[in-house]
């Protein structure tokens, strides 16, 4: 007997990849983030990041070689839209070609239509703090499932609303820069009501017009949030205030179908009830949580004897198997919508994605229901404030020549993928006893 035996995943489990448009198309000069890059906030400015604009086909063909069966990206907004109530025809166009690209290889589309970044003129008009915001992403929103709505069969409304507000409204280092708790849960608040208004669009808009009914979901970033030490009071005061307003605060407020708080009082709303038919899960790691006045300086504390990412992330398999689990009490089917790692050693990513997956197998042993696992990301890419520095793809990008080389674990990838298990073998190659 080996120490491993045979993850099988059940029949028409999603494997995947996912990618953003910012991050990798090149030349969104028309958004907030493109701004906030000029203004030299980013280790680099994302240019032309990785041409996946024009060369997404080769990046599906390099998908479907991997024999994955789905594929996670974002339309951006800013390119529907360049002006407010202006659309774009030949942007529309790209994109249902990009849509039909994905189909031709056999790749199920999961698409996110907010995914950061902001059109410069709606960031300009105030973006999220203002409570006209929701009705202004609900209208891009009717405008893409119209054009391309027979097409996408998942949606992910929003993509990390919560990081989103924490990156963007309370540490500032995200644009538009803003340490305002009073502006953040504003801005909370409205991302809740916009995903939950998206929702309905969406559904509504595929009933008129025929098209076939889509899943639409939520990507929430979690992490595992717990006390340096477990018995300093302020510690677990801090572990636990986290896990409530980050992990919980969106997902109880769409099971309550009213503003939960701090964002609000339990105000209900009907468009709210019910507004999910899965959730996305993005997890990468565990945060030790001490108290500091310095919100900034709470963020991103790992154990002393922590693997540690490129990114100084914990590599802490576990949460995801804990987090998954703690998404039960939702009824909702789970994707893991994103789970990746930056590090210049590919051995290391092998490894923790395997472990990774294990966990998330263990978590179906015990009842929860996983239909998708995506790994972030297809290929390098912009990785925000960290500019190219950063390498999560299990292909690597060359950034002079753009050239795509899979990595080792790109193979191991499309071997668990192809074969719709991890076997055996494949864990004592990787995670055996040396
Ligand atoms: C997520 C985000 C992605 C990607 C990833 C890696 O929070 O959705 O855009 O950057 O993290 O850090």
């Amino acid at each position: 007997m080996g120490e491993f035996r045979d993850l099988v995943f059940p029949s028409g489990f999603l494997w995947g990849c996912a990618v953003a448009a910012h991050q990798v198309e090149g030349n969104n000069t028309n958004n907030n983030w493109w701004k906030w890059e000029q203004e030299g906030h980013t280790l680099d400015p994302s240019g032309i990041a990785c041409d996946h604009y024009n060369r997404y086909e080769e990046d599906l063909d390099i998908a479907k070689k991997l024999s994955l069966n789905t594929f996670r990206t974002s339309i951006e907004w800013s390119r529907i839209e360049p002006k407010e109530g202006v659309w774009s025809d030949k942007e529309i166009k790209h994109y249902r070609r990009v849509l039909e690209a994905m189909k031709e290889r056999g790749l199920t589309p999961m698409i996110t239509l907010h995914h950061f970044t902001d059109p410069l003129w709606f960031a300009e008009k105030g973006g999220w703090e203002k409570p006209e915001s929701i009705d202004i992403f609900a209208r891009f929103v009717r405008k893409v499932v119209e054009e391309l709505g027979d097409l996408i069969p998942f949606y992910n409304t929003i993509n990390e609303p919560m990081v989103y507000v924490v990156l963007g409204y309370a540490f500032g280092v995200f644009p538009p820069g803003e340490r305002d708790i009073i502006k953040a849960l504003t801005v909370a608040k409205h991302l809740l009501l916009a995903h939950a208004k998206a929702y309905r669009v969406i559904h509504e808009v595929c009933k008129e017009k025929g098209y076939p009914k889509p899943k639409v979901g939520v990507v929430h970033n979690m992490m595992v949030f717990e006390p340096l030490d477990p018995n300093d009071e302020r510690h677990v005061n801090e572990a636990n205030t986290s896990d409530a307003i980050y992990n919980r605060w969106f997902l109880e407020s769409i099971h309550a179908g009213a503003v939960q708080p701090p964002a609000g009082q339990g105000e209900e709303f009907e468009e709210l009830k019910g507004a999910w038919d899965f959730i996305g899960l993005n997890y990468y790691t565990r945060n030790i949580c001490i108290s500091s006045p310095d919100p900034t300086r709470r963020f991103n504390v790992v154990p002393m004897d922590a693997e540690l990412t490129d990114m100084h992330y914990e590599v802490y398999p576990e949460g995801l198997y804990k987090l998954l689990v703690s998404l039960k009490k939702y009824g909702k089917p789970v994707y893991i919508t994103e789970n990746g790692i930056a590090t210049s050693n590919d051995r290391q990513r092998c490894r923790f994605i395997l472990r990774h997956i294990a966990e998330a197998h263990r978590a179906m042993r015990e009842g929860v229901d996983l239909k998708g696992y995506i790994y972030w990301s297809l290929i390098d890419n912009f990785e925000w404030n960290e500019g190219f520095s950063k390498r999560f793809g299990i292909v690597e990008v060359d950034y002079k020549t753009l050239k795509r080389t899979p990595r080792e674990s790109a193979y191991m990838y499309a071997e668990i993928a192809g074969k719709n298990k991890v076997t055996s073998d494949l864990m004592q190659k990787y995670l055996g006893r040396k």
